[in-house]
């Protein structure tokens, strides 16, 4: 099962971790890389507080997690919601966040060590294929199938929806360019969409968790498809794993191969998580003491 998964599934450096230790993360320093084997989840956030400075927590088991730096990095223009965490192939992290409520780009930051955050760049979200009024929420995704990366990103031709998500591709490894978008197909809702979509590759299968914004309800679904841009069918809808309104899922794996499912509990003011060996059957949810209260919509990554 661990090696299915392992094969399967690559979220972030997610699968790299269950490689023998010295062929993970060649490029950590080996101060990092000790922090990195005990602390091996490490989850970006904004705050209640504000949606401009960064916070970086740490935990060894996903759930129970410290806080690593807060604020750790306030970028030079614009806002950094939902911030999505990478370590990257060069040994870098990398977070791509939400610059602004309305606009045309997300942008992309890194660091050696998580502390201190340099601005990489500003990815524009205009093209001929659409001219967005916002842009929100876009999320790294490392495609076991292709070796590509990906970010998925929250794109509204409206004033604030219908959202739709689009997929960026990494042109090469420098993160600086970036080839689409392209729409991923199959979703739509008559409300104001779908946004905050998280991908995960599992059994053969792209699964999406994403959620759905209509009549006023904020509820994470989940739909499959079999290619990263879709067509997708929705699987899992509504409140169908009792998460209540939620949004910003992101998944993770356990140290027992299980996946653990995050989401901003949106009514509740509370971190969620959730676990399952599936995808599909998930256990009641609960609540992440030291994130709940203050953490806004952010990614795990398991290194
Ligand atoms: C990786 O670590 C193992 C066990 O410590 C060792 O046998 C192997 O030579 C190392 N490989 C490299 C490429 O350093
Ligand atoms: C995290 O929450 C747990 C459970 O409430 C608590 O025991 C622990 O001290 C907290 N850790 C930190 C760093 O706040």
């Amino acid at each position: 099962m661990l090696a299915v998964i392992a094969f399967c599934l690559w979220i972030g450096a997610a699968a790299a971790a269950l490689l023998p230790a010295n062929l993970t993360t060649p490029a950590l320093s080996p101060e990092l890389f000790k922090r990195a084997v005990s602390n091996p989840y490490v989850f970006t956030a904004f705050t209640s507080a504000s949606e401009s400075n960064l916070y970086v927590y740490t935990s060894s088991d996903a759930t129970s997690f410290s806080l690593l730096k807060g604020p750790a990095y306030t970028p030079p223009t614009g806002l950094i919601r939902d911030p999505s965490l990478i370590l990257h192939t060069d040994g870098l992290y990398y977070i791509a966040y939400t610059t602004d409520w309305s606009g045309q780009n997300f942008a992309i930051a890194s660091s050696s060590d998580l502390l201190t955050w340099t601005r990489k760049a500003t990815i524009s979200t205009s093209s001929s294929v659409i001219k967005p009024v916002n842009t929100w929420a876009p999320e790294f995704f490392k495609d076991a199938k292709t070796g590509k990366l990906n970010i998925v990103v929250s794109l509204s031709t409206g004033s604030y929806g219908p959202f739709l998500p689009y997929v960026f591709t990494a042109s090469d490894s420098s993160l600086t360019t970036w080839s689409g978008p392209t729409v991923m197909s199959g979703i739509s809702n008559s409300g104001l969409g779908y946004i905050d979509t998280f991908p995960v590759y599992y059994n053969n299968q792209y699964h999406i968790f994403t959620k759905a914004e209509s009549n006023g309800q904020k509820h994470v679904e989940h739909a499959v498809a079999s290619a990263l841009t879709g067509p997708y069918s929705f699987v899992q809808t509504g409140d169908f794993a009792g998460w209540g309104q939620a949004e910003g899922p992101c998944v993770t794996v356990l140290p027992n191969g299980k996946f653990r499912l995050f989401a901003d509990g949106f009514s509740s003011g509370k971190y969620i998580y959730s676990d399952s060996s599936d995808l599909y059957t998930w256990s009641a949810y609960k609540t992440v003491p030291n994130l709940s209260g203050t953490v806004r919509h952010g990614t795990v990554l398991r290194q």
